[in-house]
């Protein structure tokens, strides 16, 4: 842990702001992406046990479109899933420095099962392809000599494929846990002290709402992905059967307005047991945002399963992209109001800090040079001897002698004090400045006086 904080650079107060919005944008793009990731390959290896138990091509030609979904581009692994974790990672570090907290420690760890996960995945992908084409040959291949051969080599490569797609799945799942478990600790700062392996940190109500929520919008998600991808993005429908092509959009459609339908529930849920700390009238406005954009979102979706028909496509599939990203920067707000006194202490820590660095590049405080300063600004209006514009100095600088801090809180701020002058207008100088200058003007006009 002590490792992971001596990463940190102080940051100042606007720079802070910063990684918040940076941190809003790649939890969207990472929950987006692994949740259409879970969805579409928990649905194809339904659809593999469904097509070998029930001996259907049929099953398995749309298994295999479930998983090319978007485990078929590997830039989409790595832009939407491995940058933005590393950056949340990053991040996290940033903002919980000095709290000695274990957010961090969780978020590596949920990265590491997460990358396992993603591999295995990747293999299950390929393999669907390998399964399907040898599906494929068998069903055109005589019975002759070599049979018995094809035939084994299948048997495992349907093996192989079974289980690197059921531990991808279950990795998956289990990372993301941590990973949801993770950052709901991040805001339940109270518990920061209690929470030192993954057990305690996972036995959370609210770490499981949040990840019930997180699993509904990733079915909610999958299935009008699919939709728009295979039926409005793509010129040709996946399958040559129009029956097929048929069910797929039905099942794919009523998968999404079964999850859609449980999103409200644990969205008012979440709501419901954010921290009161961090509860205001900004947030909650844009929460409600949310949940009116997530209502229109059904009410699409109601409308396509009642009159079977797939006009709202794309409306949908924006509008749930829309209601995701809400809820992650709601999060994010969350997070960011509870810790209020974080950061704060982050930025008073950035400011000593940077006068360190002024400091060390020969600049900053220990520049401050108050007989420069008189020179520069006093001289004009002053004189020990002679009125210029202001009083001499040797008249009015006796009651000062034994007091320095009086004379740089005139200084800082001039008060009217003697009716035959004018005012003296405020110098505009720094607190430091003001005192460096009046122990100049005492060290240097005092011996005159007495
Ligand atoms: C634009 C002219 C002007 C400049 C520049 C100026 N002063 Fe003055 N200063 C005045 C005037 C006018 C008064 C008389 C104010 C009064 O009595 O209300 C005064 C009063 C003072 C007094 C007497 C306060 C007292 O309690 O009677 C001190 C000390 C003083 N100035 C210090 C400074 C120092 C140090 C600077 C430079 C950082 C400075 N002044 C710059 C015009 C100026």
């Amino acid at each position: 842990m002590e490792l992971l904080y001596k990463l940190v650079i102080p940051q100042s107060e606007t720079n802070l702001l910063l990684l918040n919005l940076l941190q809003m944008i790649s939890l969207s793009a990472l929950m987006i992406y692994s949740g259409i990731l879970l969805g579409s390959i928990s649905l194809s290896i339904w659809f593999y046990r469904k097509s070998i138990k029930e001996n259907s091509l049929r099953y398995a030609e749309l298994a295999k479109a479930l998983a090319d979904l978007i485990a078929s581009g590997k830039m989409f692994a790595f832009g939407l899933g491995v940058v933005p974790f590393l950056a949340i990672i990053m991040v996290y570090i940033q903002l919980l420095n000095l709290t000695g907290s274990y957010v961090p420690k969780f978020l590596i760890l949920s990265f590491v099962l997460w990358l396992i996960a993603i591999a295995l995945i990747f293999i299950y992908h390929h393999s669907t392809e390998l399964n399907y084409y040898l599906e494929f040959f068998k069903t055109k291949m005589s019975s002759e000599r070599g049979d018995d051969d094809f035939l084994m080599f299948q048997e495992k490569a349907e093996r192989y494929r079974t289980r690197t797609g059921f531990w991808g799945i279950v990795l998956l799942a289990v990372s993301l846990y941590i990973f949801i478990a993770a950052l709901n600790l991040a805001v339940e700062n109270w518990r920061w002290g209690a929470v030192h392996n993954t057990f305690e940190l996972i036995l959370s109500f609210s770490a499981f709402f949040k990840y019930m929520s997180f699993i509904t919008s990733a079915f909610a998600i999958t299935g009008i992905a699919f939709l728009y991808k295979k039926y409005k993005w793509m010129e040709e429908p996946p399958f040559a059967d129009a029956e097929l092509n048929d069910y797929a959009k039905r099942f794919n459609l009523s998968v999404a307005l079964i999850a859609g339908m449980c999103m409200p529930l644990f969205y008012v849920l979440n709501l419901l047991i954010t921290p009161k700390t961090a509860i205001n009238d900004f947030l909650f406005g844009f929460a409600l945002l949310g949940l009116v954009l997530l209502f229109v979102l059904l009410h699409f979706l109601y409308e396509m399963v009642r009159k079977s028909k797939f006009m709202y496509i794309s409306a949908t599939f924006y509008l749930l992209i829309a209601v995701i990203g809400i809820s992650q920067v709601k999060e994010q707000l969350v997070f960011k109001y509870a810790n209020a006194e974080q950061t704060e202490r982050l930025a008073k820590n950035y400011e000593v800090f940077y006068q360190d660095l002024l400091a060390k590049a020969g600049r900053g405080e220990a520049e401050i040079n108050g007989e420069e300063i008189y020179k520069g600004k006093c001289v004009a209006c002053h004189d020990f001897e002679r009125k210029v514009v202001g009083p001499p100095h040797k008249l009015v600088l006796p009651k000062y002698i034994d007091n320095p801090d009086a004379l740089a809180k005139f200084i800082l701020n001039p008060v009217k004090v003697d009716p035959a002058y004018p005012p003296m207008p405020s110098q505009g100088l720094r607190p430091k400045e003001a005192e460096a200058v009046a122990k100049y003007m005492i060290e240097h006009y005092g011996p005159k006086i007495k």
